[in-house]
């Protein structure tokens, strides 16, 4: 068996000695998941060229359907510029973390324009969104308070929960009736934190987030609100869920990538100037992590400078949004209710999706198939997401795609 699955994985004897004598060395050979990846290839692609929304995978070009470039910014000539001077003002890497010689003045413009946009005192920006969550909760979750996450959280969310000190409840997905249930068991006066996301990265879903705060009020509740997938795509001018709702100043922490419409990559924290302080003094992720790099940084805000003179790009990505949901009710694919441009195509189990995937490889359209565990039993899935890019060509292609897929049954 052990022989047989390192042969699979390529490597024969030569894998098995390679990893060792050792029975952790030795799991990773036997490890189930990881040879099912290798031999089915749906993960790590590797693109030789990207042009605009199509990528170029082994001389063939594909409409790209899984990236979160919503506003189609990666490209735009203001941010490539504002990247290539950053490049040369102050080179490839701060070389340390914002506490040590890692600061620059280009951290301190983008965390104020960002507190701005969204309408809160003080940001915190570091070298990763999946850094930035954990920061948002590990540090201010001490022993005895009750952290409330909705069960479909981020793992970014989940691993700064994890190594936090409080205790850990889930209530069902998007339920404020679930979490009303937990709350009602809790003393109102126990320190509390809720943690959500704005738009649900895999469902499209809009945290119902009015609901949400109405159960919390009078229980000590500090929010904590994940909005990756909001910033820039919901709320007036792209200002994210809190704004949306019209509900910024009762969301303690919000908490972010900018690998999404912001077109580069890193993450931020924004809230109030004390709880953005503590959180610098706190956080391990940011005390013991390399600062974003400055071409990023001036990438990102670039990014804010096109959104905020430039409305057009989001409303293209929602026009863009509804051409692309038409398609998908035409063919009655389940969405499972999305609302926003990330759109899921639920397919229910591991084998539709992944021939379902294949056919629109086949057909020239790139999306990504996400499985149980990583989505709820029975909601195997391809999570696709629309761009402001994407182009009537683009929506041909993907519709031709998803009519041979749906073929297959
Ligand atoms: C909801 C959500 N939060 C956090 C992250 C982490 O962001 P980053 O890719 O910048 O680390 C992601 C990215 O996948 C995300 O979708």
């Amino acid at each position: 068996m052990f022989s047989a699955i390192a042969n699979m994985l390529g490597g024969g004897r030569d894998a098995v000695s390679k990893a060792g004598a050792n029975s952790i060395a030795r799991r990773c050979v036997d490890d189930e998941a990881t040879r099912m990846r290798l031999h089915y290839k749906p993960y790590y692609h590797t693109f030789e060229a990207q042009r605009g929304s199509r990528v170029v995978r082994d001389g063939r070009e594909f409409v790209m359907l899984a990236s979160n470039d919503y506003l189609g910014l990666t490209h735009h000539p203001k941010v490539l510029e504002a990247g290539r001077k950053a490049l040369e003002t102050w080179g490839a890497s701060t070389t340390g973390a914002r506490l040590a010689n890692g600061s620059r003045v280009c951290h301190v413009e983008l965390e104020e324009r960002l507190a701005a946009f969204m309408g809160k005192e003080a940001c915190h920006v570091s070298a990763a969104g999946y850094l930035s969550c954990m920061s948002a909760i590990q540090p201010f979750s001490r022993k005895g308070d009750l952290v409330l996450a909705d069960k479909n959280c981020h793992s970014s969310l989940l691993a700064g929960i994890q190594a936090g000190l409080g205790e850990n409840l889930r209530f069902s997905h998007n339920s404020p009736e679930s979490l009303a249930e937990l709350l009602a068991e809790e003393a109102p006066e126990r320190p509390k934190m809720v943690v959500l996301e704005g738009v649900y990265s895999m469902e499209g879903h809009i945290a119902r987030l009015p609901e949400i705060l109405r159960v919390c009020e009078g229980r000590n509740c500090f929010f904590v609100m994940d909005d990756a997938h909001g910033l820039g795509v919901l709320g007036p001018g792209g200002r994210g869920t809190a704004a949306h709702f019209g509900s910024t100043d009762s969301v303690d922490l919000i908490c972010g990538s900018l690998s999404k419409a912001l077109a580069s990559t890193g993450g931020f924290v924004a809230g109030s100037r004390p709880i953005i302080e503590f959180l610098r003094t706190h956080s391990k992720q940011t005390i013991f992590s390399a600062s974003l790099a400055p071409v990023q940084v001036a990438c990102a805000l670039a990014a804010l400078d096109v959104l905020e003179t430039e409305p057009e790009c989001c409303a293209r990505l929602w026009e863009n949004t509804r051409r692309y949901k038409e398609i998908l009710a035409d063919f009655k694919f389940d969405t499972w209710g999305s609302e926003t441009p990330a759109v899921p195509i639920v397919l229910g189990s591991r084998e539709r999706t992944y021939i379902f995937w294949q056919k629109l490889l086949e057909n020239g359209v790139f999306a990504v198939p996400s499985l149980v565990p990583a989505v709820p039993p029975g909601k195997d899935l391809i999570r696709t997401a629309v761009s402001a890019r994407h182009s009537t060509a683009d929506f041909d292609i993907i519709a031709k795609a998803l009519k041979a897929a749906k073929s297959l049954w």
